[in-house]
């Protein structure tokens, strides 16, 4: 019905999947924006940006601890694991995703690009030194080497995308040709600018959400459906 199958698949070379807090909603992972959005119930400027760190850090790390616990109880879902199995029959299949929750790779996706970090990592604020922790809460808030503030690692408003990160997603983009989106609202730069970058590369472009987003007439196909049920649906009818 729309064109998609195992079998069509194999008619293309490269295969983003493009995946935002949408794809993580129905695992329980609140999203950003629309109806019990992260951003409705708090304002990023106290809680979500470098200048709220510095002046209330345990305030800040708070929040992701919160953050965290939500996050530690949910479990991927259908969606997640249709993109597992698609990545076995495929040869080039890369997810990239702005979510920082870890689903895909909980789920048994490898090739995973996160472009906005990952909350299960924390930074030093003072030497930079990266650590993995992985627990329903901060093993520490401070760094283990210099005893400073750490915070998680991962980008927020005003943060700087990581150069190497960016190159790396430019690349992937710019050779896909085969483009999904799913579960963004698209609003948020760099990652906005990948569906113009598949779609000026030549990529046929599909967007994945239950709601149309101002990005929607860009596409070539919308589908409108929740991901834990369209991504199984679409990779599991032969044409
Ligand atoms: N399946 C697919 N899409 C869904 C589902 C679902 N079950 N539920 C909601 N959506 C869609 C919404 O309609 C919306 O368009 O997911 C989108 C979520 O949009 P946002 O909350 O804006 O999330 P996202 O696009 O990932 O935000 C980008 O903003 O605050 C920053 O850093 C944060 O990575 C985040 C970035």
């Amino acid at each position: 019905m729309h064109g998609f199958s195992e079998n069509t698949l194999k008619e293309y070379k490269n295969i983003v999947f493009f995946t935002g807090a949408g794809m993580s909603a129905e695992s329980g992972v609140p999203t950003y924006r629309g109806m019990g959005g992260i951003w409705h119930q708090y304002n990023w400027e106290e809680y979500a940006c470098q200048q709220a760190f510095d002046s209330t850090p345990e305030k800040v790390l708070e929040f992701h601890d919160l953050r965290r616990q939500k996050i530690f109880g949910c479990k991927p879902h259908a969606g997640h694991y249709t993109l597992v199995e698609i990545e076995k029959q495929h040869s080039s299949v890369s997810i990239i995703t702005q979510n920082i929750d870890g689903l895909h790779q909980l789920s048994g996706s490898s090739n995973v690009t996160e472009l906005h970090g990952s909350i299960w990592r924390v930074c030093c604020d003072f030497c930079q030194d990266i650590s993995l922790d992985y627990g329903a809460i901060y093993a520490s808030k401070v760094c283990y080497k210099c005893n400073r503030w750490v915070r998680p690692d991962i980008v927020w408003f005003g943060d700087r995308l990581s150069t190497e990160v960016l190159r790396k997603v430019d690349n992937i983009v710019k050779k896909c040709d085969l483009f999904f989106s799913i579960g963004t609202s698209g609003v948020v730069y760099p990652a906005a600018g990948y569906l113009y970058l598949a779609r000026s590369n030549g990529a046929k472009c599909i967007e994945i959400n239950p709601e149309p987003t101002d990005s929607s007439p860009l596409f070539h196909h919308c589908i409108r459906g929740d991901a834990s049920v369209i991504l199984p649906g679409l990779f599991q009818s032969v044409d």
